[in-house]
């Protein structure tokens, strides 16, 4: 009997419409588009703007997306896994919110936080869901409002980062097609180099926290850089190894978008002498920026048509913990 796996049977994107140029942060900050086209490879990100609208908004809009392209009913969604970096609120969960909202009343639902690389955590936590047989259908969004957690007058930060939410659904395939194998990784002596440093229970919001700026994501970039390039690298291979997998016979590459010098690195290291430039490796930094749990189902749902049944994708991702790994996968549907 062919084993059961967890497939991508459809994938859903949505960015919200306002476009933060390079031009506009340069008139923000002390930046330039040059330094930042050089540096990370983004020329825009979306915002999301407009009173009261949080994560769970972009969520719902993708997932709202998905349902309505694969022609699911949204009562036979069993569990819906959000991942995100910025909840809507600290609780209930956001996926509690996006659930309700898109009418699955069936579902259970629940976040995970793993910074940037939430959405890989979260897809290999459901996948064990549908291939142990125990539920049919499973959505995994990745969703983030980075912009509300952002000092815009911080240079080294603000040019990064941009919102999005990307959506898959899961479900079983006795084909062959689906997710194999993951090496998933956390380091926790890694927060002091990337975290927000007020807000949680540890330093509760203050007068004196907001206005020491403590409400924002804090970074030492030089040093998440490094470790980013030394350990996708190496899930990435580690990945293939245990997959028996050639540079050549890999198909795609899924990585996090956090700077396109990473990507490239990322790249050459798992044998594609092309680097960044590979036609396997999926870019969309340049429109998005880094959206957090949202780069790698943003980057499926833009290369979707491209896809074909079997190819075989590598996802990988390193962000806040730190946390990092590698996906592999073969894909299950020819892109439309
Ligand atoms: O997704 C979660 C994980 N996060 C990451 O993977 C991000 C990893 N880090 C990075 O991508 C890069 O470190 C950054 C894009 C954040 C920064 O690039 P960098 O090449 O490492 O620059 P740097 O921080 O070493 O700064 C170099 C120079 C500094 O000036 P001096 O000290 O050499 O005079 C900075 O002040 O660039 C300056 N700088 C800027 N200049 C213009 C920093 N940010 C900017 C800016 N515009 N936006």
């Amino acid at each position: 009997m062919t084993k059961l796996r967890a497939a991508i049977t459809g994938v859903q994107g949505y960015v919200p419409d306002y476009v933060l140029t390079n031009e506009e942060l340069s008139r923000m900050v002390d930046t330039s588009d040059e330094w930042i086209t050089s540096r990370t490879g983004i020329k825009e990100r979306r915002i999301l703007k407009g009173e009261g609208l949080g994560t769970s908004h972009m969520g719902t809009k993708a997932v709202q997306g998905l349902l309505e392209k694969t022609n699911t009913d949204p009562q036979e969604i069993d569990l819906i896994i959000c991942a995100t970096t910025t909840p809507d609120m600290v609780f209930p969960a956001t996926a509690n919110l996006i659930a309700n909202e898109v009418g699955a009343t069936k579902a259970f639902s629940y976040d995970i936080q793993a910074a940037c690389s939430g959405f890989l955590y979260s897809i290999f936590t459901a996948s064990q869901f549908i291939a142990t047989g125990m539920y049919k259908k499973v959505i995994v969004v990745g969703a983030d409002k980075m912009s509300s957690i952002i000092d815009y007058t911080d240079r080294s930060t603000c040019v990064i980062f941009g919102d999005g939410a990307g959506a898959v659904l899961l479900e079983g395939n006795e084909e062959g097609e689906g997710i194999h194998d993951a090496v998933l990784q956390s380091d926790g002596s890694g927060w002091v180099h990337l975290h927000q440093k007020a807000g949680g229970s540890r330093r509760p919001a203050t007068m004196e926290t907001v206005q020491n700026r403590e409400h924002f994501v804090y970074q030492e970039g030089k040093h998440v850089f490094k470790n980013a390039v030394t350990n996708m690298g190496a899930a990435v291979l580690q990945v293939m190894k245990q997959n028996n997998l050639t540079a050549e016979a890999v198909d795609w590459l899924n990585p996090h978008q956090a700077n396109r010098r990473i990507v490239d690195n990322t790249a050459k290291s798992m044998g594609l002498a092309d680097g960044v430039d590979s036609e396997k490796v999926m870019m969309t930094i340049h429109k998005f920026g880094n959206t957090t749990s949202g780069t790698l189902p943003l980057n499926l749902w833009d290369y979707e048509s491209r896809l074909k049944k079997g190819d075989k994708m590598i996802l990988a991702a390193f962000g806040g913990g730190f946390t990092w790994g590698a996906v592999y996968l073969t894909w299950a549907y020819d892109g439309k």
